[in-house]
């Protein structure tokens, strides 16, 4: 590989893939990999640099993760995070000890000029401190190039040697000139071009996979999502036809859905893979009957994608590979461990072991989510396709309190297709983290015309969330809301009552069940 290339040592940081995604916005190449990856392994990728990550040890504590001594003598330059700042000051003879005072939050750092990494860096710069260890006295032939009031060893550097250390976090928004501190080290100190693009993200994998597959039969659980979708795109454009991509209508889809993914995906669409659609809608109706219980229901709908989509499995015959579309977890196994392939089943619910595959093949694994969406702008992947919004597995069955009926199904796709357009209508679809019709299980008295009704009330909700971990209901302007209940009441048969749902998360979960 020619490329250009930083790798991230990862010493269980949090924010490890952060920073790769950092080095990645400046237009080069980043992979995150563990700290002990061996040495030859990391030579042969030819790094231009290397990054330290955080982590919660302490240098002196048991078992603390330290890197092979030599990393320091190969002439590549390191810049250390935090606990990899630590790292590097204690295992080249600084000094690092528990602060007195430790910092946390948003903090002065003061910084010297004429130090690399702060080339254009304002002398009294806010930073983002998260330490209980400081570097109390740097190594020898160290220059202290940073400090605070309380952190004598804020940054340091020995440029004959290719060093850098920051104490703070540059790759977190509230490190304000974190950008500019990452990539003086990318560009200035590495002697990085700036040259990949996501264009290229996409060409190389293309290119890798068409190799490593050879003539092999691989099959991709294909959902719609923008995730399934990106990877079963970049596969059928290495592979065309050798690939067959399942794709399940549970029959608890939004409307039209199932039609939609059929339309870029099937015979009639862009892309030459083998296509199956398999309607269940009647056989999950069915396994559904009569249960109320969110969990079991959440047990059928996953349990009966695998029966599915093993009996497909098995109609296909031999298959070589498996493809996900799972992003961004760590590649530390992303050879063929089985934790790997213990995480990529549970992506999608649990994929059977029964069927007969060499390896799984994860594409996305080192993008973020909005990378993921270049990645499929740059496949010619329609827009409405890859900025849709999550949608969760077992679909409507979770957004319908109680049991599922058809009947249920068509007022809950009904009202929310309904809901989609006023947002849309209103500019406001891609602004929102995830927005949706559920139907309750209440019923309640209206009237219409001269006559009484006692019908299901429809919930709306939307959330604004940047991690769905924690949300908030979004303030939607009254119009819209007032514009969409009024639409769905005289448009739905079955509701006379719409609700909008203010809790945020916790204590509330995005999902109503
Ligand atoms: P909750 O309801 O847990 O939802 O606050 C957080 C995010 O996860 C999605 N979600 C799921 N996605 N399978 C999925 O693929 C599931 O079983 C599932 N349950 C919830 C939900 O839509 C939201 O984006």
């Amino acid at each position: 590989m020619k490329k250009e290339m930083i790798v991230v040592l990862d010493f269980g940081g949090q924010y490890n893939q952060l920073i790769a995604r950092r080095v990645r916005e400046c237009n080069v190449y980043c992979e995150v990999h563990p700290y002990s990856m061996e040495l030859d392994r990391l030579k042969a990728m030819n790094p231009r640099g290397i990054i330290f990550t955080g982590g919660p040890n302490s240098v002196y504590g048991e078992g603390a993760p330290l890197c092979e001594k030599e990393l320091f003598e190969l002439g590549i330059p390191i810049l250390g995070i935090c606990y990899g700042s630590q790292a590097m000051a204690y295992m080249l003879g600084g000094t690092v000890e528990t602060a007195p005072v430790s910092e946390y939050g948003k903090t002065e750092v003061s910084v010297e000029r004429g130090a690399a990494i702060f080339e254009g860096v304002s002398e009294q710069t806010i930073c983002w401190m998260s330490h209980t260890d400081y570097i109390s006295k740097a190594p020898e032939g160290f220059r202290v190039t940073a400090h605070t009031p309380v952190c004598p060893v804020a940054a340091m550097e020995c440029p004959e040697r290719g060093l850098y250390a920051v104490q703070f976090h540059p790759e977190v928004m509230h490190t304000r000139e974190g950008m500019k501190m990452l990539s003086n080290f990318v560009f200035q100190i590495c002697g990085c071009s700036g040259d990949w693009k996501m264009g290229s993200f996409v060409e190389d994998t293309i290119k890798s996979l068409r190799k490593k597959i050879g003539d092999g039969k691989v099959l991709c659980a294909l959902s719609g999502g923008v995730d399934s979708s990106v990877a079963a795109v970049l596969l059928s454009k290495a592979i065309g036809k050798q690939l067959t991509c399942v794709f399940v209508d549970h029959g608890l889809l939004r409307k039209n859905e199932g039609d939609e993914v059929e339309a870029v995906f099937g015979p009639a669409g862009p892309y030459e893979l083998n296509f199956i659609r398999v309607n269940a809608g009647e056989r999950y109706y069915k396994k559904l009957a009569g249960v109320t219980e969110p969990e079991q229901k959440r047990k059928i709908i996953g349990e009966e994608f695998i029966r599915i989509f093993e009996e497909e499995a098995r109609k296909i015959g031999a298959v070589d590979y498996l493809v996900q579309g799972t992003i961004y977890p760590d590649v530390i196994e992303s050879g063929l461990g089985k934790s790997a392939v213990i995480k990529s089943h549970h992506n999608v619910g649990g994929l059977p072991d029964v069927v007969d595959f060499k390896e799984i093949i994860e594409p996305l694994r080192l993008l973020f989510k909005d990378e993921v969406r270049k990645a499929g702008l740059e496949l010619g992947i329609p827009e409405y396709l890859v900025y849709r919004q999550p949608f969760p597995g077992p679909g409507l069955g979770i957004r319908i309190i109680g049991e599922v009926t058809a009947e249920k199904v068509r007022i809950v796709q009904e009202a929310d297709a309904i809901y989609r357009e006023e947002i849309a209508k209103a500019g406001l679809d891609r602004g929102l983290g995830q927005y949706f019709a559920a139907l309750t299980n209440m019923r309640s008295v209206g009237v219409m015309g001269d006559y009484r009704t006692y019908d299901y009330a429809v919930a709306l909700r939307a959330v604004n969330t940047s991690d769905f971990m924690t949300a908030d209901a979004s303030e939607l302007p009254w119009k819209v809301l007032a514009v969409t209940a009024n639409r769905i009441v005289n448009e739905v048969k079955g509701v006379n009552r719409v609700l909008y749902d203010l809790t945020s998360k916790p204590p509330g979960t995005v999902e109503f069940e």
